[in-house]
């Protein structure tokens, strides 16, 4: 088990020593971080303008670095999943001259963070990225790299500093340099993350509502299924498809506009699936402000009845679920002491999220192992806090 402590002091050395060994001429200056998060409910609803409610985890992607004086932007990577190769340099872009996505696929979150970045122009720079935050494992490893390499580069060409323009040119980067038209939940979460809180983000207007998660008779443990299954990549821009489409047919913006009533007095006009899928973010929306309200007051067994209901309706209406997910779930609130479990990010592999009395975390984990059919990974993790400068 992974007791999901910051360990940014580790990374950052990491990152430190690979950066004087890659370039020696120069002298790192700047260090920054970028928390993952975990959604503990509110899924896809975001691009739905619904609300979520995600923790910032303790797992972060450190950037270091410098200015440099040539021109070039040179970026390297220590992470061992990173395709190759690790490092990658370029002249920094111009408007004549803009960067577009290619290989490595890593560096694609960086460059379109650099094209979509809100000041300029921006000098030549070397950085070095190293991350916690596992690799596709639906903990927004993406986003935390984006979020980081922004800060980064607020220090060494600063910007006015907005925050939800930040959070908004991140996610342009993902949509237009990864080709995923993602929410706004995960670049958000981890530019605004509150340690002791849970943030219930409203993805309309954007306001923020911090809800306190610090009982420390509860854990919130992340279960990492260590699968994923590639229909991710396909069903997301489908899935957002369908619910537009939804939200035409009943003549609104958007599902955050359609009430419960609305969904089945249209049901005759509208496909069955796409029915179901307007049906998962309409009661998820309600599900989401109800779960706020319930941990709000600290009732757990509520919150924990709305998580399952919400991973049920993720499997049943929205089909993002997959048999590993469901195994998960099943067997984490088969015991005593745990409130509620449900797959958290867009599915199809990656983790669930448990909530569970604190006595209850070894048995639980150890239930987990035993019946699960792959092998699992635990991290019992707590709300940290958004993206941050470091002492170098
Ligand atoms: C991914 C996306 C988010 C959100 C979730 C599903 O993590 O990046 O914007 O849509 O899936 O809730």
């Amino acid at each position: 088990m992974v007791m999901a402590e910051s360990g940014v002091g580790r990374l950052l050395e990491d990152a430190l020593r690979v950066f004087r060994e890659n370039y020696p001429m120069y002298e790192p200056k700047v260090g920054v971080a970028a928390p993952g998060r975990v959604n503990l409910i509110g899924e896809h609803t975001d691009y739905n303008q619904g609300f979520v409610l995600p923790v910032a985890l303790p797992m972060v992607t450190v950037v270091v670095g410098c200015q440099s004086a040539d021109g070039i932007i040179s970026l390297l990577t220590t992470a061992k999943e990173a395709d190759e190769p690790k490092q990658l340099e370029f002249p920094v872009p111009t408007e004549s001259k803009p960067l577009s996505p290619g290989i490595p696929c890593w560096a694609n979150y960086v460059k379109g963070v650099i094209h979509h970045y809100r000041a300029g122009p921006l000098p030549g720079f070397k950085a070095v990225m190293a991350s916690n935050v596992p690799l596709g494992g639906g903990l927004s490893s993406s986003a935390s790299l984006e979020v980081a390499m922004y800060t980064f580069l607020q220090q060494i060409c600063p910007d006015d500093g907005d925050l939800m323009e930040k959070a908004l040119a991140c996610q342009k980067a993902e949509h237009t340099f990864a080709s995923m038209p993602c929410g706004i939940m995960d670049q958000f979460i981890s530019v605004m993350g509150q340690k002791d809180h849970a943030l219930l983000i409203d993805c309309r207007s954007l306001e923020v509502t911090p809800v306190p998660l610090n009982d420390p008779n509860l854990v919130v443990l992340i279960t990492n299924s260590n699968v994923r299954h590639t229909l991710t990549g396909s069903e997301y821009p489908t899935r957002r498809m369908q619910c537009m489409e939804a939200a035409k047919v009943l003549g609104k913006e958007s599902l955050r506009d359609v009430s419960m009533a609305d969904l089945k007095a249209a049901e005759a006009h509208l496909d069955k699936e796409i029915y179901c899928r307007a049906r998962h973010v309409i009661s998820e929306i309600k599900r989401t402000t109800d779960a706020a309200g319930a941990l709000k007051s600290r009732d757990y067994q509520e919150f924990g009845k709305l998580m399952v209901q919400s991973h049920n309706s993720l499997r049943g209406d929205y089909e993002v679920s997959c048999p590993e997910l469901d195994e998960l779930v099943a067997a984490a609130v088969d015991g005593q002491g745990v409130y509620g479990s449900r797959m958290t990010g867009g599915g199809f592999g990656g983790c669930t999220v448990t909530l569970l009395d604190s006595a209850a975390v070894e048995k639980t984990i150890q239930r987990i192992k035993d019946k699960y059919s792959g092998t699992a990974t635990f991290y019992i993790t707590k709300p940290s806090s958004g993206a941050h400068v470091l002492k170098l």
